[in-house]
């Protein structure tokens, strides 16, 4: 018989999608959950459940918030040494941040060591499932793999391939980026909870070439993700046109080549032209908002109400180490603040619902993560809604959820995360 545990506290699951409904009634509230192994069995009140399961194992989280773990759906966990470095814009960053630390990866203890530090970070910060992008070498992917399968955890992530544009030791060709990167999916895809997803980091560093392989291995195996960036600022954007003077746009440089798709992931999205609106609503591709990226590279302000209100896939990410934090709480307050400078303030259950639903959702796993509902997988966070004096002193005069959880998200970090629970068992933290 699975081990059954009951968790009492206010239980925050969606019913809807608060940007469809009026925000507060896409949200439950219930006073208990239960665990059965590694499933969520019930929620509901805590007289009937505790009647209903007399034997299972009772933990009393008071009045703290327990919702799904937080889902970041587009991270580069071998930038974690490297997050935070000053006064660069994206092509400058890359190349005199992101590519040194990226070359590192080569060494599969480097690559191990920074797989484990990145899971302790985010998992201290409520974040159970990712999607990141590793380095070009095949090792950074097993070491990512091989830490997040001792740890239980449901993880995405791929093989960054480049041919060009990148320091020699940070490239691959078109041909061993195909092989790699078959051989890892082989390897990896549908092992316990890890996926894997095929990862052209952007079209300036692919040759056509390498776009049309990555392309056919996405069309070899369509159940897998793919995963790249799109219009992230517009020296980028500018440098695409030069690069593929063919191409009707940058959406173009990936849709020639097959890398357009319902299973496709677009990080950034900022800058699109109205075609490539259109084409990624057309395919029902996902596109990753990544605001603490944005405003630290300097990259522009997502059209958060815009591509919601004409029925796009939104998630919710960090962009770690381009993001500056390991934090979705962090990450939610950023997309409020870029809401508002768009004159779109984001209500909380919304900002709650893109760092869970939402990204799940893009990750084609709602079926299975991102929710507090009977049959999902038990990965939960439980956030303590004062866990800061300053924070504390505003919850204590809030006059509903929404006003006691709003500071937690403007000012909440890690000490704000009580609990976390992976896979049915409770992390020790
Ligand atoms: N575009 C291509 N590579 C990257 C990366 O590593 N980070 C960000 N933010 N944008 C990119
Ligand atoms: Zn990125």
């Amino acid at each position: 018989m699975a081990q059954k545990t009951l968790l009492k506290g206010r239980v925050l699951g969606f019913n809807g999608s608060p940007f469809e409904d009026e925000p507060t009634d896409a949200v439950r509230v219930d006073e208990a959950v239960l665990i059965e192994g590694d499933h969520i069995a019930a929620v509901g009140s805590l007289a009937d459940l505790s009647a209903a399961h007399p034997d299972a194992a009772v933990v009393d989280y008071r009045d703290h918030l327990i919702m799904a773990g937080f889902i970041d759906p587009h991270v580069h966990y071998p930038q974690t040494a490297m997050i935070a470095s000053w006064g660069k814009r994206l092509i400058d960053w890359l190349n005199s941040y992101t590519f040194p630390e990226e070359m590192k990866f080569s060494d599969p203890d480097y690559a191990a060591e920074i797989a484990g530090r990145y899971l302790d970070l985010t998992t201290a910060h409520g974040t159970t499932t990712m999607c990141s992008f590793c380095t070009i070498h095949p090792e950074s992917v097993d070491a990512f793999f091989t830490a997040a399968q001792a740890r239980g955890q449901r993880v995405v992530a791929g093989k960054t391939c480049m041919d060009r544009n990148a320091p020699e030791g940070l490239r691959d060709t078109a041909q061993t980026g195909y092989d790699q990167s078959k051989a890892l999916l082989q390897k990896w895809h549908g092992m316990d909870r890890i996926s894997y997803a095929i990862t052209p980091r952007f079209s300036p560093t692919s040759t056509p070439d390498q776009l049309e392989a990555m392309g056919a291995l996405w069309a070899e195996h369509p159940d897998c993700l793919m995963q790249t960036h799109l219009s992230e600022q517009t020296d980028e954007i500018a440098w695409v046109r030069s690069l593929f003077p063919n191409a009707r746009d940058y959406l173009d440089t990936y849709e020639q080549f097959g890398l357009l798709g319902g299973r496709g992931l677009f990080g950034h999205v900022i800058h699109l032209e109205a075609r490539e609106r259109d084409r990624l609503r057309e395919v029902d591709a996902a596109l990753i908002h990544c605001p603490t990226s944005n405003t630290f590279i300097g990259s522009g302000l997502f059209d958060m109400n815009g591509l919601m209100r004409d029925g796009h896939r939104v998630g919710l990410a960090t962009d770690t180490g381009g993001g500056s934090s390991f934090s979705m709480l962090r990450t939610m307050a950023a997309a409020y603040e870029i809401g508002q400078l768009r004159g779109h303030p984001l209500h909380p259950a919304q900002l709650l619902w893109l760092g869970t639903v939402g990204s799940a959702r893009t990750l084609r796993m709602d079926g299975c993560i991102g929710n507090v509902a009977p049959g999902m997988e038990a990965d939960l966070v439980v956030l303590d809604l004062a866990s800061t004096p300053a924070i504390a002193q505003r919850e204590a005069c809030a006059d509903d959820l929404w006003e006691a959880v709003f500071p937690t998200i403007m000012m909440g970090d890690d000490r704000a995360v009580a609990d976390v629970w992976i896979g049915g068992s409770r992390v020790d933290r």
